[in-house]
């Protein structure tokens, strides 16, 4: 927490209980959470050379935005510090055609969670050989269509799946190349990580049971699938690699226990996602650089212990990719002064959006950071909170947001790193049509998803 020489100015508007103290310029824009492009000019936010008002007038609002000099930044430095590893985007974090095509173009992989996911990823031509396919329950239809495009790898979550999808592949006349994802007993989450009641879940054959041993053996049985490696998936918004060090200790035995059981040295491990990033200010994520290294450090050393060839290391970042690259945009419309005990006022801003583009919140109490868009203000600093507009009270965008006392009806507000897991995760509650995802980058604005309609929402009723 940063310490803020003044203090908050006016008392009665602010809620005593505030847990921040209000950064020392508004105007600011801290580097760690706003894309690599934004900046303000007279007050005014652009983004890839575009003032924010004018997307808006252009586009509407609520309005996602993915800076593209941000998202080629992140996506190089993802590359440069996982060189000799293979990186696959995990699409659950935000998925489109054209995002698809440019994760193709970096040369990234594809991890898809659905027959959906799977669906823009073919659409968009992408590599069939690169897709990953997860899920803890693939239906038939699901794993039929990606054994019959092609799909490079099937990650097997249940022992069920391994039968369904051993005679699919049977029948299609393929060896499906597959991992088995492991439990391996730590669930990591941002700063701390359990190292108990992990395998409480419902994904993936758990380590300390024998089961991941067991599904092993099974798939090892079964000609139609070729047994390639490991996976496993600790968790998501990790900031550094204590939980990863325990995850590989077991994951690297288990592969030493089936070189001793089977004399198969399985090539490859994927170590999953969750590489965190910083929503705000006080977040303090791992460097991309220091994380990846630390991991295959990790790796080598357990296979080393092991006597076993260093495998071929698989990640999975999503967040960490298009988190970071996106804003959103919404207009004020309404600012209400609500009193509360003790005499603190809270000031409810009300915007044209909400849990339907934005979840996070609501669901995980997700922190936020948040500013003033559409003009510079020198008004004294106001403890707000940032609520949507639909028919729920838990409806909050930033439960606590520093912003000028003048906020008022017709301003346009940024929320940075909204660019993973809001528009993934959007709803049409209240029928809301979901808003579009732009991209922007010199001065040139595209569309990568357009704005819902209510026709879009009648289209599906059948009346
Ligand atoms: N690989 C697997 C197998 C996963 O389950 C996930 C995320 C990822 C990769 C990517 O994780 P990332 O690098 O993005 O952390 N809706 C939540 C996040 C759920 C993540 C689920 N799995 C949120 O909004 O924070």
């Amino acid at each position: 927490m940063r310490a803020h020489p003044a203090g908050p100015a006016h008392g009665d508007l602010i809620n005593p209980a505030a847990p921040n103290l209000p950064p020392e310029d508004l105007n600011g824009l801290h580097p760690s959470v706003w894309p690599a492009t934004a900046e303000r000019s007279d007050g005014v936010l652009s983004i890839g050379g575009l003032d924010v008002r004018d997307l808006v007038r252009d586009f509407g609002s609520p309005l996602y935005l993915l800076d593209e000099a941000d998202l080629r930044a992140r996506a190089r430095a993802l590359r440069e510090a996982f060189a000799g590893a293979e990186v696959y985007y995990a699409g659950k974090a935000f998925l489109s055609v054209g995002f698809a095509r440019w994760v193709a173009s970096e040369g990234f992989g594809l991890d898809v969670c659905s027959g959906g996911e799977l669906a823009i990823a073919l659409r968009a031509g992408f590599p069939v050989d690169r897709i990953a396919m997860h899920g803890n329950n693939k239906s038939e239809r699901e794993l039929t269509r990606a054994v019959e495009a092609g799909v490079g790898t099937i990650v097997l979550d249940s022992y069920a799946e391994i039968v369904r999808l051993a005679d699919i592949a049977a029948k299609a006349d393929i060896r499906q190349r597959v991992m088995v994802r492991t439990t391996v007993g730590v669930e990591a989450h941002t700063h701390e990580f359990i190292a108990t009641a992990h395998e409480d879940q419902k994904f993936g054959f758990s380590f300390s049971s024998g089961a991941a041993a067991e599904a092993v053996r099974r798939v090892l049985k079964l000609p139609s699938l070729e047994l390639v490696g490991l996976h496993s998936h600790i968790g998501s918004q990790i900031f550094d690699t204590a939980g990863f060090e325990v995850a590989a200790k077991r994951v690297v035995q288990l592969l030493a226990d089936i070189r001793e059981e089977h004399d198969v040295e399985l090539a490859e491990l994927d170590l999953g996602g969750g590489l965190g990033v910083a929503y705000t200010a006080e977040d303090d994520p791992a460097q991309l650089h220091r994380f990846a290294a630390d991991l295959r450090t990790i790796v080598a050393y357990e296979c080393g212990r092991h006597g076993l060839k260093m495998p071929k290391i698989v990640v999975e970042p999503g967040r960490a990719l298009v988190g970071p690259a996106g804003i959103t945009l919404y207009e004020v419309g309404t600012v209400k002064p609500v009193q509360l005990d003790a005499g603190a006022v809270r000031h409810f801003v009300s915007v044209d959006g909400g849990m339907s583009d934005n979840i996070r919140t609501a669901l995980y109490d997700a922190a936020y950071t948040c500013a003033l868009a559409s003009r510079g203000s020198d008004a004294e600093p106001m403890l707000a909170r940032v609520v949507g507009k639909h028919c729920e009270s838990g409806d909050i965008v930033v439960k606590d947001a520093w912003l000028p006392a003048d906020v008022q009806p017709g301003d346009l507000l940024a929320i940075a790193g909204t660019g993973a897991y809001c528009r993934s995760m959007a709803s049409n509650y209240n029928q809301v049509p979901r808003p579009p995802v732009v991209s922007v980058g010199s001065g040139q604005a595209k569309v990568l998803l357009r704005r819902e309609t209510e026709d879009d929402l009648l289209r599906l009723d059948a009346g």
